[in-house]
């Protein structure tokens, strides 16, 4: 986004559409959207940053084979599913075109799209401690990092995070398999259940009476000056990013050996949750470098929490907050809570953006029970606004190229959720 072209300060303006500012859904086409290539040439990262991210987790998976059930290639990575001929109907709304779900719901180790950043960043932290201490020498298998004096070492070193659940999860079980301390900083509003959950991998869990966002911060402020620790910034953090952009070259693997193209006659919608937006962002910045102007990122936000929608929209160089905009950041997608987004994925991939798509909160629940009883998928609230938003995005943008597209939603969490949890979610359907 080239903010200098902006006046100083629009938001007062009305440049927030008053619908959103209503908390009424939307498919807001981001008119910052630019050709990927000078995007990317803009960007401070590269395809080299992205591929050495890949070769990181390669390096990592006779360790995390080691390590986790349901890893026997040491792969945290989900399946592309082709979606039933009925749910395809209804979604599509009778017009043309195929749609797959990206099963991150199902993600091995921790059921949610968070461990592709979370558990990445641990890794990078854990080798980094390693090389220091002289651990790692030519040909060793990184399966030794989960023993002997790697152990001793990560013992004496806390890893730290500020998270609606999710990503306070991921590093939560990479942290202690490696045997970290973690410390997970939450807000009010996240789930019982995942702190409980975080307790018992015997992470220790600080609650914050404010949102997500203060949890964050204090966190941030807690492990500043701590050479023993090492603070996962969700908003702000390079190697999250990096992590979940590795997770394109997973896709892009699938969708090759499924026969589909990915071209200028055959786009890739792909619909992701934006939380603070590193997920969705990372794996559009990975799709972008591998698929340039033929991805089409729709990112999909609760209509009272648009964190990435009013900073595009107000076109700041600054931190917007729904809040500015007079909503309240109350929604039942606990992980999509997020009152303001991640200036730096903000700033490397608002060009990139095709659409942000806002639901709201009853529409969750509805496609959580279709996703349930039509294809057996386990979706938490915030996973299944993916499909939310398709319908509402095929209805509304009217995409041009509808016949030849390829739509992917991406279901970002839900396999881990208690039964209780599950089945009340049904029952608001
Ligand atoms: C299930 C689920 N989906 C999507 C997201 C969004 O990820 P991000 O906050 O990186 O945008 C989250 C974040 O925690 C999540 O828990």
């Amino acid at each position: 986004m080239d903010v200098t072209a902006l006046p100083p300060e629009t938001l007062g303006n009305g440049v927030i559409p008053g619908p959103v500012r209503q908390a009424e859904p939307v498919v807001w086409r981001n008119p910052h959207r630019r050709d990927a290539a000078s995007v990317l040439a803009a960007s401070a990262f590269s395809e080299a940053d992205m591929r050495g991210a890949e070769a990181r987790w390669r390096r990592f998976d006779p360790l995390l084979a080691r390590l986790f059930d349901g890893t026997e290639d040491g792969r945290i990575d989900s399946s592309l599913l082709p979606i039933g001929p009925d749910l395809a109907r209804t979604l599509l709304g009778g017009g043309a075109g195929s749609v797959w779900v990206k099963a991150d719901h199902d993600l091995p180790v921790t059921g949610c799209i968070k461990a592709r950043g979370g558990v990445y960043e641990v890794l990078t932290y854990a080798e980094t401690l390693a090389a220091a201490a002289g651990l790692l020498r030519p040909g060793l298998s990184y399966a030794a990092f989960a023993s002997g004096a790697f152990r001793d070492l990560f013992a004496q070193h806390t890893v730290a995070v500020g998270s609606t659940g999710n990503l306070g999860f991921s590093v939560g079980v990479m942290g202690r398999a490696l045997g970290f301390q973690v410390e997970v900083h939450m807000s009010h509003d996240a789930k019982a259940w995942k702190k409980e959950r975080l307790r018992q991998l015997g992470a220790r869990v600080v609650e914050h009476p404010g949102d997500y966002g203060l949890a964050v911060a204090a966190a941030r402020d807690a492990f500043r000056d701590r050479d023993d620790a090492h603070f996962v910034d969700d908003e702000d953090s390079v190697d999250l990013f990096l992590g979940y952009a590795a997770a394109a070259l997973d896709l892009q693997r699938q969708l090759a050996s499924a026969g589909i193209a990915v071209d200028a006659a055959h786009p890739l919608y792909v619909y992701l949750p934006c939380g603070v937006g590193g997920a969705p962002g990372g794996v559009s910045f990975g799709l972008a470098l591998i698929f340039g102007d033929a991805v089409r990122p729709v990112f999909v936000e609760p209509v009272a929490s648009p964190c990435m929608l009013v900073q595009l929209a107000a076109g700041l160089d600054r931190p917007v907050s729904v809040y500015e905009a007079g909503l309240d950041n109350r929604t039942a997608a606990d992980g999509l809570a997020v009152a303001s987004a991640s200036m730096l994925v903000a700033r490397t991939v608002g060009g990139l953006i095709d659409a942000v798509v806002t639901v709201p909160d009853a529409d969750l629940f509805v496609w959580l029970k279709a996703l349930w009883t039509g294809a057996g998928m386990r979706l938490e609230p915030s996973a299944a606004s993916g499909f939310a938003a398709l319908a509402r995005f095929l209805t509304e943008a009217t995409p041009p190229d509808g016949a030849s597209a390829t739509h992917v939603v991406w279901t970002t969490g839900g396999a881990h959720l208690p039964d209780a949890e599950f089945n009340a979610a049904l029952a608001r359907a």
